[in-house]
């Protein structure tokens, strides 16, 4: 790991992935998480505050960077509810079959470099009838903003940690072989080839 993903990169996520229109999103779709919950690159720990303590039992935060792991330390204090660190890549969750009740995912497909590895492995872990609750920035609507997003995205990735600009999430999500029960999907207030936002439910088809 360089020196940036180290110690510039959680800052920099820290910042750009606490402003207000995502902590919106995030106050969205994180109190609909119950029981165990896994939280797939849980970053700094800005999703903690939303979680409702008197329906999670625990978060396992699955979060491989360490310098994120350190710079989520003061979220981590602060949380109502039990939170357990898993130090490695959602390609490879180490939990039972089965035993999640939650999994939560935002703004993580996006960087996550094996999604399909991924997200079968977030099918191999829920329990049967268990959710995916997420939300995530992905490819726009619109022709003029998508090919803004191609001409970026090779710096942006460089610049943001292995980010994508421009993944299809529900696309991803269907190929992954989960089922969409409930999607929603907008512009956030911002630059719009960076803020396409899709955030919904799914169960394992
Ligand atoms: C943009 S941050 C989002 C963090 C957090 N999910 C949030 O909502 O604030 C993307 C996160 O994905 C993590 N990540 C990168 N590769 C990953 C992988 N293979 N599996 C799980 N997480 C990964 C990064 O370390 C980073 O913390």
């Amino acid at each position: 790991m360089s020196l940036y993903e180290r110690y510039v990169l959680p800052h920099l996520i820290n910042v750009a992935c606490g402003n207000k229109d995502i902590t919106k999103q995030r106050s969205r779709v994180v109190p609909q998480a119950s029981g165990r919950v896994l939280e797939i690159g849980m970053g700094t720990g800005l999703n903690l505050r939303h979680y409702d303590p008197d329906k999670v039992e625990l978060v396992w935060g699955l979060e491989p960077s360490l310098g994120m792991r350190k710079k989520a330390s003061r979220n981590l204090e602060q949380s109502r509810v039990p939170v357990e660190w898993l130090d490695l890549p959602s390609e490879e969750i180490p939990l039972d079959d089965h035993s999640v009740d939650t999994v939560v995912l935002t703004y993580t497909l996006c960087t996550i470099p094996d999604w399909q590895k991924a997200l079968e492995q977030m099918r191999r872990v829920l329990k049967p009838g268990g959710t995916l609750v997420f939300s995530e920035h992905g490819e726009a609507p619109d022709e003029a903003v998508q090919r803004w997003q191609r001409r970026i995205n090779p710096l942006w990735n460089r610049i943001a940690g292995g980010c994508h600009l421009n993944r299809p999430i529900p696309d991803l999500l269907d190929q992954g072989g989960f089922r969409i029960d409930h999607m929603e999907s907008g512009y956030l207030p911002g630059p719009k080839f960076a803020t396409f936002n899709y955030w919904g439910q799914a169960q394992a088809a």
